[in-house]
């Protein structure tokens, strides 16, 4: 969501454009670019794509120049156009501003340098930044933006560029991310590590609170209170290629086929034999052998990977697990004590109801595991300890390895949990080894099934997707995935909750994608199915291998394997991302960056 480049140092214009490309994948609406010549400031700005902005500045691409700022938009005040777009400048035109985050009092800050004689010409609330920037400096760039951080209220990232200050850009954040690195060429600051890392993979992440110096090629960081601060250093192993297509006509399909990888990854140096290794949580090992309860705190696709980990963890030992959205937890009257475990799951570990949850727990003396995939996010840095998922970069705005990701880290952390209560699952620990060469065989094998099924439903305009047991979290999932990317109505509900509202929106057009693999709830999932079906619903069933029932009264069929009980969520899941995926592609959607969605949802 929004996204910030900058570099100071030797460079072009298309430096500026190929930094915002690669942040392209967290969603935006308009894009602009600042940079100096001759002692005045250039700002190119577009509503739409950024190759938009490239078209229209294709002369200048080539320019050589010392320093810009660049950002790609994701609309909060004011609607996506080209004068809300960023940078914003001051009434001079001699500083231009890129801000991701919301400023809470820009009304006020608004009204008041108004009354100050400034002059705005836009919506937005990063426009008074500009402005305020503008009261403050009197030479000293640094300083006039540590001032005018200390009005702000809100959350914010901010790039700034001043005509006359030519040998340095500036650098700010609460709570909205920024990273930096620097090579020979230069310094450089962007929202996440992805446009970095074929420039550098040591890079910092700025902390709260924080204020960057950027000169070519170093760069110094400060504290609210102008004194500098210590850089600490982080090496990224992500390289180029993870962040490339790799011959998949989409980010999101390639990253469906990681999958067997991404489970192999989860598990490196976490299994041994029979026993689970979780290094991180060896000195929390007295803590859980006295828990109570385990919290988790998630939204969206994380939210139902939490889901998954309450079913399995229950499935070990009847235990208080409860699973919230972010969202909704950060709100609640919530009582915290030393005997919870406080979970956080975020993909990209910026999500900001997420990091609001989790303040809130600290704040009232719990204790915070993060599950995250983005090393040096800021749950991770504000959490108490952090399990990586280790899937590589998500370059797809719907979720997919990283789901398959979280759950088997949390299927690892919660046989973890149960060992350190006293109870062993070597079946369960084998089990989970064998996952990656199964899941590779399932994708190698019912890929073009899936896509055949898909192709037959792609003129419905309404899905529902019914599932119980830990098969219902995965049919929020298949629901959630379907609607964001193909647009698509689609809902998921527990098949036991038809009767009591849902059914009455079945008929011939409403089809139903049914979960009734070979488990206990196997019986009751046929029963419901032929509920639907009396509705003159069409019936997609995922079933397993070796099932007959099932498939002899649905219309169609998506077999996952023959495997344990626990183990069908994934195989369900990357079901239900294929079909999503090829109904999407049927309709030739945008589907790595699908309409109004943002890969990392960094404001409330
Ligand atoms: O980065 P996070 O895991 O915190 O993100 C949470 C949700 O925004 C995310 O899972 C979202 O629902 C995805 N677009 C789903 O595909």
């Amino acid at each position: 969501m929004c996204g910030i480049y900058g570099f100071i140092g030797n460079g072009k214009v298309e430096d500026l454009i190929n930094g915002l490309k690669k942040l392209e994948y967290r969603g935006y609406d308009s894009a602009g670019i600042a940079f100096s010549r001759n002692g005045s400031l250039i700002v190119e700005k577009k509503t739409g794509k950024v190759d938009t902005l490239c078209s229209a500045i294709n002369d200048t691409l080539e320019e050589k120049i010392n320093a810009g700022i660049a950002h790609t938009r994701w609309a909060t005040h004011g609607m996506p156009n080209d004068i809300n777009a960023h940078p914003q400048m001051d009434c001079e035109k001699k500083i231009a501003v890129v801000h991701n985050g919301i400023i809470e009092n820009f009304a006020a800050l608004r009204e008041k340098l108004i009354s100050e004689g400034h002059k705005f010409i836009s919506q937005t609330d990063t426009e008074v930044i500009a402005h305020l920037i503008e009261k403050y400096f009197k030479g000293d760039l640094l300083e006039a933006v540590r001032l005018a951080t200390l009005d702000l209220d809100g959350t914010y990232a901010i790039g700034v560029i001043h005509a006359d200050v030519k040998d340095e850009i500036i650098f700010a954040r609460r709570k909205s991310p920024l990273v930096i690195t620097k090579n020979e060429y230069g310094s450089y600051c962007a929202s996440d590590v992805t446009p970095l890392i074929s420039l550098s993979r040591d890079v910092v992440f700025l902390e709260d609170s924080q204020i960057a110096r950027l000169k070519k090629g170093a760069f110094e960081i400060f504290d609210l209170s102008g004194k500098q601060v210590e850089k600490r250093f982080c090496h990224i192993d992500w390289d180029e290629k993870s962040a490339e297509k790799g011959g998949y006509k989409h980010f999101m399909l390639k990253e469906i086929h990681e999958e067997p990888r991404v489970i192999s990854d989860a598990l490196m140096g976490r299994v041994k034999g029979e026993k689970i290794f979780l290094k991180e949580m060896e000195d929390w090992k007295d803590h859980i052998k006295n828990l109570r309860k385990i919290n988790i705190i998630a939204c969206g696709t994380s939210y139902h990977a939490g889901l998954i980990f309450k079913y399995f963890f229950e499935s070990l030992r009847p235990f208080d697990v409860e699973v919230e959205v972010s969202s909704e937890f950060r709100y609640r009257n919530v009582l915290i004590d030393d005997r919870m475990l406080n979970v956080a799951i975020s993909q990209s570990g910026e999500t900001a109801d997420t990091l609001e949850s989790i303040r809130l727990v600290k704040s009232l003396g719990g204790r915070v595991l993060a599950l995250s995939n983005v090393v040096g996010s800021t749950l991770t840095r504000e959490a108490d300890k952090t399990l990586y998922i280790n899937a590589g970069p998500e370059i797809s705005v719907a979720s997919t390895k990283a789901y398959i990701g979280q759950m088997t880290v949390l299927y690892l952390l919660a046989l973890y949990i149960d060992s350190v209560m006293g109870k062993e699952h070597p079946e369960k620990v084998k089990a989970l080894s064998r996952l990656p060469e199964l899941v590779d065989q399932f994708i190698l094998t019912q890929e073009k099934t899936i896509k055949d099924v898909a192709d037959r439903y792609v003129g419905y305009s309404n899905f529902m997707y019914i599932g119980r047991g830990m098969n219902y979290p995965s049919v929020l999932e298949g629901a959630l995935k379907l609607k964001e990317i193909s647009y698509t109505n689609a809902v998921g509900y527990q098949a036991g909750e038809l009767k009591h509202g849902p059914i009455a929106l079945l008929d011939e057009k409403f089809p139903v994608m049914a979960v009734a693999v070979d488990d206990d709830l196997k019986g009751k999932m046929l029963s419901n199915i032929l509920e639907t079906k009396a509705r003159n619903a069409h019936v997609v069933a995922v079933t397993s291998a070796s099932d007959h029932d099932v498939s002899s009264i649905v219309n169609d069929v998506i077999r996952v394997p023959d495997v344990e009980n626990y183990l069908y969520p994934f195989f369900v899941g990357i079901s239900f991302q294929l079909f999503a995926y090829n109904v999407a592609n049927n309709r030739n959607l945008n589907i790595d960056m699908p309409r109004n969605l943002a890969k990392s949802v960094t404001v409330e």
